[in-house]
């Protein structure tokens, strides 16, 4: 990445009307930092992978100064940063598993994980996939950016954006999908 680089296309996209709200991709702090020293344009967004079945960046700060394997930092605390400095995270791949090895919702691979997504399904009156949304937006600062085109599912998972789901019950999600506390 050469920041003057990117920050000259910035300028001319900006000029020409053609972009309004600049964001990142799969940065971390550092690299936006470095970003910043030449653009004039706030960064709001940086697209992460992010989901239940894909949490990095809620394990390093649950696991902070531990020794295991979920204590690694892989990202730079990019979840504290990006809270710190008002850009939002979109979570890609929402709904799939590994690097895009699957989707995780109904898949007989994750039984504990789709008990509880139907359970809270059923007592919120809504689906799987509106469940797993909601737990993404349940950490501040989070939208979810969904692949599906099939105008039904899109429906489906924006139901959650109505769901607010307890502390509790986004815990028993992010167990049931086979993370642990240390
Ligand atoms: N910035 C980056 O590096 C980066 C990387 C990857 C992706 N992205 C962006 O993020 C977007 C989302 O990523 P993604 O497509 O991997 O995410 P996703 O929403 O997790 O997966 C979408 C795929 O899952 C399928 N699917 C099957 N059952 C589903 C269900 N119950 N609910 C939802 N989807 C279901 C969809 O099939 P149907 O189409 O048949 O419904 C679709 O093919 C992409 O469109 C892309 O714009 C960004």
């Amino acid at each position: 990445m050469e920041p003057d680089e990117v920050a000259a296309a910035f300028d001319e996209l900006q000029a020409a009307g053609k972009v309004r709200h600049f964001g990142v991709s799969n940065c971390n702090p550092m690299q936006i930092e470095l970003l910043k020293k030449a653009v004039k344009q706030p960064l709001v967004a940086n697209q992460l992978q992010f989901a239940v079945t894909h949490t990095g960046m809620i394990d390093g700060g649950i696991h902070v100064n531990m020794t295991d394997d979920r204590s690694v930092d892989h990202d730079g605390s990019i979840l504290e940063y990006s809270q710190l400095h008002d850009m939002t995270i979109q979570a890609w791949s929402p709904f799939q598993y590994g690097f895009f090895e699957g989707v995780f919702i109904d898949n007989p691979k994750f039984p504990k994980l789709n008990a509880k997504l139907q359970e809270l399904a059923d007592k919120y009156h809504t689906n799987s996939s509106a469940i797993a949304a909601a737990w993404l937006i349940r950490v501040p600062g989070t939208q979810v950016i969904a692949g599906t085109t099939n105008a039904k599912r899109i429906a489906n998972i924006a139901e959650g954006g109505d769901i607010t789901l307890s502390r509790q019950e986004w815990y028993d999600v992010y167990f049931a999908a086979g993370n642990d506390l240390p």
